[in-house]
């Protein structure tokens, strides 16, 4: 059994912020941190679902995000932002993040869920084809919009 338990964040409290500008540094040199208001509206928009991840003290060690909205095609299903805290990795609490992750995103009736991870994050390309994620053949692109 996981020793970990999963579950959805609905309210920007300061524990929840506090774990996260612990947390998303880990994922992202990049990061700035939240904007005022960032927190709030990210744990209040529909199209989001925000987990974390729990150990046996009850101390967030790990989220990711799950964005799920509809298109003509069906329901967009896109996995992001998964992290684990470095001291509590190889416990399996990004298994049951993705994991719920998934069954949240079954449960929207999404078809299928989509994620990209760079090559060098060996841990995480693993995590995903153990999980049963297969690679598409596909172009990433990006275009960046300055502000
Ligand atoms: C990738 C990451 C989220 C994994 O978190 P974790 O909680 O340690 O992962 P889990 O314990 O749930 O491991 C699940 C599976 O992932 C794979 N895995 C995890 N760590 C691994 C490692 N260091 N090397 C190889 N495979 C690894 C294994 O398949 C593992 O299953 P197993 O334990 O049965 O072998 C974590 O290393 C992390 O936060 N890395 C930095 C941020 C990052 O790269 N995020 C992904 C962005 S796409």
């Amino acid at each position: 059994m996981s020793p970990v338990r999963i579950e959805q964040a609905t309210v920007a409290t300061d524990e929840l912020r506090t774990a996260l500008e612990r947390l998303l540094p880990q994922l992202s040199s990049s990061w700035s941190g939240f904007d005022e208001g960032d927190l709030e509206n990210l744990v209040a928009d529909e199209a989001t679902c925000l987990l974390v991840a729990r150990n046996d003290d009850g101390v967030i060690i790990g989220t990711t995000s799950l964005l799920c909205a509809p298109i003509p095609t069906g329901i967009k299903a896109l996995i992001e932002d998964v992290v684990v805290d470095e001291a509590a990795r190889g416990l399996g609490a990004a298994k049951a993040l993705v994991t719920a992750a998934l069954n949240h995103a079954h449960a929207l009736g999404a078809t299928s869920v989509d994620l990209t991870s760079r090559p060098s994050r060996t841990a995480a390309n693993s995590l995903y084809v153990a999980l049963g994620f297969t690679q598409r053949e596909t172009n990433v692109y990006r275009f960046s919009l300055e502000h």
